[in-house]
């Protein structure tokens, strides 16, 4: 698909029955994305029955306080997703966390993200978590632009291990995200 193809997508909440297309999406997208950031044996690796089998349990488990997105073609076809709840870490100053959001690399930059993130915030909100940050791999150039492209501010750093690599991580934060939520 050219990058100026116009789709036609829509973003609704996930069901368990969208385990198996989230989960596609999720490894096709770290192994178009994380190459050259995550270890080729570790993105290789990956499993999509694994995948499949732990959003089952989130989605099966529906906790109240943690919503799952996806985006989806008029075939019904997923092409991304996001999810998001309360902050994992005990932060004192972010409330709210985005866990994850991907898209196929073919349905990219065309502000299917944004979309998600407006979604996700307004959840957020709706939980009575007014504030978000999220981790990104440091390396990860082009999702660095789009958080920053909505306000995002550095707040904070680690190192986690991915497939026996010690990989740098860093964290976006908005202490309101009422108006990412507009
Ligand atoms: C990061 C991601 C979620 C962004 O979603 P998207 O639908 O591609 O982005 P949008 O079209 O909503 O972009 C909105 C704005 O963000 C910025 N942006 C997005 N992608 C960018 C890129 N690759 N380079 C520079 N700026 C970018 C731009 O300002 C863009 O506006 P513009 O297109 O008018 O210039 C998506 O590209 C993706 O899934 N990437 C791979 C997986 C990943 O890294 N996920 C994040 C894990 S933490």
């Amino acid at each position: 698909m050219s990058a100026n193809t116009r789709v036609d997508i829509r973003i609704r909440k996930a069901k368990v029955a969208d385990a198996a297309g989230i989960a596609r999406v999720q490894i096709d997208t770290w192994r178009s994305s994380y190459t050259g950031i995550v270890p080729t044996e570790h993105l290789s690796g990956l499993s999509y029955e694994n995948c499949e089998s732990r959003w089952n349990d989130v989605l099966t488990t529906n906790r109240a306080d943690v919503i799952v997105l996806v985006a989806e073609t008029a075939e019904d076809e997923v092409v991304g997703f996001a999810s998001g709840g309360p902050e994992r870490e005990k932060n004192s100053v972010y409330l709210g966390e985005l866990y994850s959001i991907y898209i196929l690399r073919e349905y990219q930059r065309r502000k299917l993200g944004r979309r998600l993130v407006v979604a996700v915030s307004r959840f957020l909100l709706s939980v009575g978590l007014c504030s978000m940050l999220l981790w990104v791999l440091k390396d990860n150039h082009p999702s660095r632009r789009f958080y920053e492209s909505f306000g995002g501010e550095e707040v904070s750093k680690k190192d986690i291990l991915i497939g026996g690599a010690s990989i740098s991580e860093v964290a976006y934060g908005w202490k309101t995200i009422a108006n990412l939520a507009d």
